[in-house]
């Protein structure tokens, strides 16, 4: 595999969060094949055919723990055992709908796990760096044409989204008080930064309520394509550009801690933006078969009707910008789908992989 990090991740103790998820496993996977010692801590996947399933990545890796990021004792044991050099915090309840009816089960994952990871980071000095993922919907949503900055305030309506709006303020506040550039080298040596991504698709993503899943799994049941907000407006990527993103900035903040430890948002250009029904055509287009219906439900939870990151910090400052649009994008994402129930979904990963890698 071309290794656009120089060599940085061979040999380094990487521990991610979240692994055995859909975004977990892709990082898992291309952190393995670029030679890291991977700790992975996550609950039981969801399904037999989740990306972390089929790829066997969890007997790949120098670690795979099934623990609650809820439980901070815990949490710091596996940190004091593992000794790992770089966080990647993914683990989380990522779902808007299901928040609406486990609103304490979110908060209590994504609020006091991050605080649980943070104090873990906090009692192990072979820590350097922790990029805490949150998202897109952070902010606090005006429904405004133009996409946040980082430097917008955030919120949240529904308790997912104000559950990350709330981890960014906590992040905000461990590195101000317990993280501090200008105490670092004197009171501690760690790097801390969140990371934004849009709305992110590719293979192996078989959650709840998400469009790529919902279509898959009515395309395979030969059944219309149920379109709840058809005319919703997000920015849509493949989950290859925010964790190459992520994999970035991590090298940076281990080469200069207190240059980059901050806000960062890994989103897709803004011609990747558009509504659920046109990105629903496009999956269909590709797939060569199957149709769409409008659902729009007027009496459904509230959802986001329009939303949009900002991308020039991390273009400009980072120099990292996403490789595909959103045509290319969703070739890829049905390339897995069409592929993993008869290829080696490993090796179907790392064809991905290098194909983004040669965009
Ligand atoms: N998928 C997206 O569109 C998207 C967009 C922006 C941000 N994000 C964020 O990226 C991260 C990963 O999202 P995903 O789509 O891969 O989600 P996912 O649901 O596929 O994976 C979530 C992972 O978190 C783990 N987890 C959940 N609760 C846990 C707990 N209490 N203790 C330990 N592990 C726990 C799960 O076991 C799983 O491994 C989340 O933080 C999410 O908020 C996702």
């Amino acid at each position: 595999m071309v290794d656009i990090f120089d060599n940085f991740y061979k040999g380094k103790r990487v521990l991610v969060t979240g692994h055995t998820g859909f975004k977990g496993s892709w990082l898992s996977i291309w952190l393995h094949e670029l030679g890291a010692e991977v700790v992975g801590i996550a609950l039981d996947p969801f399904t037999d055919r989740d990306n972390f399933v089929l790829s066997e990545i969890g007997n790949k890796i120098k670690a795979d723990i099934r623990a609650d990021i809820r439980d901070g004792e815990k949490i710091k044991q596996i940190f004091a055992e593992y000794q790992p050099e770089i966080i990647f915090h993914l683990a989380a309840q990522p779902l808007v709908r299901f928040s609406y009816d486990h609103p304490v089960e979110t908060y209590e994952a994504n609020v006091m796990g991050t605080i649980h990871i943070m104090e873990a980071i906090r009692a192990t000095k072979s820590v350097k760096v922790g990029v805490m993922i949150t998202t897109d919907k952070c902010y606090d949503n005006k429904e405004q044409i133009r996409g946040y900055k980082e430097t917008d305030p955030f919120g949240g309506y529904d308790p997912y989204s104000s559950s990350k709006g709330a981890c960014e303020i906590a992040i905000q506040s461990w590195r101000r008080s317990f993280f501090n550039p200008e105490d670092y080298g004197k009171k501690h040596t760690v790097s801390l930064a969140s990371v934004r991504a849009g709305n992110v698709i590719g293979g192996g993503d078989w959650a709840l309520d998400r469009i790529i899943p919902d279509c898959v799994k009515a395309l395979e049941a030969g059944k219309p394509i149920d379109i709840r907000s058809p005319k919703a407006i997000r920015p849509w990527e493949h989950v290859l550009e925010p964790l190459s993103g992520y994999m970035m900035l991590a090298q940076k903040m281990w080469d200069e801690p207190t240059k980059w430890c901050e806000g960062w948002n890994f989103g897709p250009e803004s011609e990747s933006v558009s509504t659920v029904w046109e990105v629903a055509t496009e999956l269909v287009n590709n797939f060569g078969y199957g149709e769409l219906k409008d659902s729009s439900d007027p009496n459904a939870v509230h959802e986001a009707k329009l939303l949009m990151l900002d991308i020039t910090k991390a273009k400009s400052r980072l120099g990292w910008k996403p490789r595909m649009d959103m045509k290319q994008c969703m070739s890829l994402v049905v390339d897995w789908y069409k592929r993993y129930k008869t290829e080696n979904v490993y090796n179907l990963c790392i064809e991905e992989i290098n194909n983004f890698l040669a965009k």
